[in-house]
């Protein structure tokens, strides 16, 4: 099972994401690829920003790896899941992702019941680091449950 994140830069809100399933994954001994992508190109290349990496290390997450990257084509067919974290992500993958593959593509919040249509509010804008982890902790073992179910 192959699991990508993505948001707009990939420096704030999909790697917080993705280091978080991977270290949780592991935890349940659930095994996954865990990967994120950006939609724009502004951060390509770029660490993960300070506010994401000071949420990661308190977690306990190795980042040291982690660089943004912008969504490609082939993205679309090599993962199973691809989650956005708010509209505008999800707006912007299915302006671009081959159509057989549209039907993988899902927002963050959507696992979490009665926040089906809840954006992840962006730390770039909002500072708020922890209200990103918080948000993300609460889906993360629904999607794991989700993605258990899916590999048997
Ligand atoms: P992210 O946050 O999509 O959660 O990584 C942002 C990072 C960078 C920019 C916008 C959002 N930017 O404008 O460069």
């Amino acid at each position: 099972m192959k699991i990508l994140f993505v948001c707009l830069g990939n420096i704030c809100r999909s790697p917080m994401a993705e280091g978080l399933l991977r270290k949780r994954a592991a935890e349940r001994d659930i095994p996954l690829t865990v990967d994120s992508a950006a939609t724009s190109r502004w951060e390509v290349g770029n660490p993960p920003y300070p506010g994401t990496q000071e949420v990661l290390r308190k977690a306990g997450v190795d980042f040291s790896m982690m660089r943004a990257r912008q969504i490609t084509e082939d993205d679309f067919y090599r993962f199973d899941y691809i989650i956005g974290m708010d509209q505008n992500n999800l707006q912007d993958l299915k302006a671009i992702a081959p159509k057989e593959t549209k039907e993988k593509i899902f927002l963050y919040m959507n696992i979490v019941p009665g926040k089906e249509q809840t954006a992840i509010p962006d730390p770039w804008y909002t500072g708020d680091f922890q209200e990103t982890y918080e948000m993300l902790t609460e889906g993360l073992d629904k999607w794991l449950d989700l993605f258990e179910k899916d590999a048997k």
